[in-house]
């Protein structure tokens, strides 16, 4: 496909500005998730938790690991140590033990919240689909491990509590035509249970996190700068919130497991054990269809319909790539690779290259890229200058010359002379809403794609402020987007924007769609700023 300057012009006059046309469940749902996020907002900024499922997540292992390490060492397999040694450290070690056990806990309750709400998010948020097959899909034995380890550790106690979920998970098991002898028959009689059974529980309770842990990796293999530990002071909070409730209200145990007596009251955990008060003889064959349905559902859910139409993914163009690398550095989806020169070049001895089922067509990498540069010189070669503009990396369908056509189109359409070049991205708020004769709107896929140049060149070209959008700070749609161009602006990273462009006239804003209140001070206040400065930059 090519996309020569005329071609561009030409898309800009058939193509109107779009902004991602949702259906209205994922109009309504995000809605709901913007509103939740916007009150944590207020509360926590950055470190709001919904921005933070994932490393949560990792943070909740941490302290299961540290604190099941602590009980391991006092725990003692077998039919009657196990429950005793636990009843020994929450009532004799309150503490330290039963502080430790309690933590245990409630970090594994913990763990499932923010999965869920994890799971909850990413779905709400189409992050699912097309190169974010991997993340989900290994997710989904994350989901199965969390369980599994979970239930087994209420066994662990046995109180009647891993008694009954000692019986109602045989008969369960019993009702799949597999076992020679039913796995019920072992939970007759109290001298049916064996040492042997507590050493097996064990095991499975320390290895499963084990492989939970390296899946946990796994998942996070495909995303660059994964976060696994949440910001310090999330971390702290939640640390502390979960001793206080450790010493409030400390986990303990029902009575001793007694299979000669039928369990009558129980305190569920409702966050592991939901299933299992709906697991009564002649309900367990549906059980096991929810729960097969519900794990086929989640591993075909990337495939399914409605599937988005397939787009070209960023291209390197190695007549304009040095091999510097930042691209590579810059993609927050590891989908850049530097390799040897493939076209023996006298000077440069890498290049870049896409890895095409990983891009995500964020355009964070022609940000990033150095030839992204409306004022390039005809002598700065191999970056010769051309009527189409050309990037090292750029997706066909968002080439530079398209953008910076865009911005051009939208700034000659305005006559005002202290016009705003209102930048926004596709997912925070639909920038186009604050049009007015002296806001000229543009919108990008994500706010990291802009190259700072192309701030230059747009005052060079009649604006007098610039304001950019981006998805609320910390929050991002596409992971890193935010933050480079922050880091970009304050020259903090590279490609800098020069010393000599006026920051003054530059703002930034993170507004989600709901956040209409938010842009429009912005705007005013960028608009007060600039009343106050002398004309704009001349043109180039
Ligand atoms: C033990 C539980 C889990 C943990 C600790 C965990 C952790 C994480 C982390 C740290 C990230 C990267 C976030 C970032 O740095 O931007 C991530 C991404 C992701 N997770 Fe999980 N996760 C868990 C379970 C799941 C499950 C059960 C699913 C769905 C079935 C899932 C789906 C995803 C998806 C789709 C992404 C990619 C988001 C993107 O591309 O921006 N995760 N997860
Ligand atoms: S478009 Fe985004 S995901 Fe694709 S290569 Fe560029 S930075 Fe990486
Ligand atoms: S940023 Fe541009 S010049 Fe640098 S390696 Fe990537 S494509 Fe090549």
């Amino acid at each position: 496909m090519s996309f020569a300057s005329g071609s561009n012009v030409e898309r800009l006059n058939r193509e109107p500005d779009t902004h991602g046309n949702h259906s209205w469940p994922t109009r309504f749902f995000r809605s709901i998730l913007y509103f939740i996020e916007g009150r944590l907002n207020s509360a926590f900024g950055e470190h709001n938790p919904f921005y933070h499922l994932g490393d949560l997540g990792f943070y909740f292992f941490y302290i299961m690991l540290v604190s099941g390490t602590y009980l391991f060492f006092y725990y003692e397999p077998t039919v009657t140590g196990s429950f005793d040694q636990l009843q020994h450290l929450t009532r004799e070690q309150w503490y330290l033990g039963g502080v430790m056990r309690s933590l245990h806990r409630y970090a594994a309750d913990s763990m499932v919240l923010v999965m869920a709400l994890h799971i909850l998010k990413e779905l709400v948020m189409g992050r699912f689909r097309g190169p974010r097959w991997f993340s989900w899909i290994t997710g989904v034995p994350l989901l199965v491990m969390v369980y599994l380890s979970g239930i087994i550790g209420f066994w662990l106690v046995w109180d009647q509590l891993g008694q009954f979920i000692a019986v109602r998970t045989s008969e369960w098991l019993d009702w799949l035509p597999v076992f020679a002898s039913p796995m019920a028959r072992n939970f007759l009689l109290n001298t049916d249970v064996t040492d042997m059974l507590f050493r097996l529980l064990i095991v499975m309770h320390i290895g499963i996190p084990l492989f939970l842990l390296a899946t946990m990796l796994i998942h996070v293999k495909r995303v660059s700068r994964a976060q696994i530990m949440p910001p310090r002071m999330l971390a702290l909070g939640t640390l502390a919130a979960l001793i206080l409730l450790s010493l409030l209200q400390p986990t303990t145990s029902h009575d001793r497991a007694d299979l000669g007596i039928a369990v009558s009251t129980l305190n569920m955990d409702w966050f592991y054990l939901f299933p299992y008060p709906l697991m009564k003889t002649g309900s367990m064959g549906m059980l096991w269809a929810i729960f097969a349905a519900s794990l086929m559902l989640m591993l075909f859910l990337p495939w399914l319909p409605p599937r988005p139409k397939p787009e070209p993914v960023a291209a390197v163009n190695l007549d304009y790539c040095s091999g510097c690398g930042l691209c590579a550095d810059d993609c927050p989806y590891e989908a850049i690779t530097m390799r040897d020169r493939s076209d023996a070049h006298p000077y440069f001895l890498q290049e870049a290259g896409v890895i095409t089922d990983n891009c995500v067509l964020c355009g964070i990498c022609t940000g990033s890229c150095p030839s992204s540069n409306p004022f390039r010189h005809a002598t700065a070669l191999p970056f010769g200058r051309s009527e189409t503009l050309k990037s090292g990396i750029e997706m066909p369908q968002w080439n530079v010359d398209f953008v910076r056509h865009k911005i051009n189109r939208a700034l000659s359409g305005s006559e005002a002379t202290d016009k705003i070049l209102l930048v926004g991205c596709e997912h925070g708020i639909d920038v186009r809403t604050h049009a007015m004769d002296a806001v000229v709107p543009v919108t990008i896929p994500c706010i990291g794609m802009l190259p700072p140049a192309f701030i230059e060149h747009a005052l060079r070209k009649g604006a007098a402020g610039i304001l950019l959008n981006g998805c609320r700070k910390g929050d991002c749609y596409h992971r890193l987007g935010g933050k480079w161009l922050r880091d970009r602006l304050s020259n903090e990273r590279k490609p800098f924007l020069r010393h000599s462009v006026d920051r003054s006239r530059i703002d930034l804003c993170w507004a989600a769609p709901p956040d209409r209140q938010e842009l429009q001070s912005a705007i005013t206040i960028l608009r007060q700023s600039i009343k106050r400065l002398a004309k704009p930059m001349d043109d180039e």
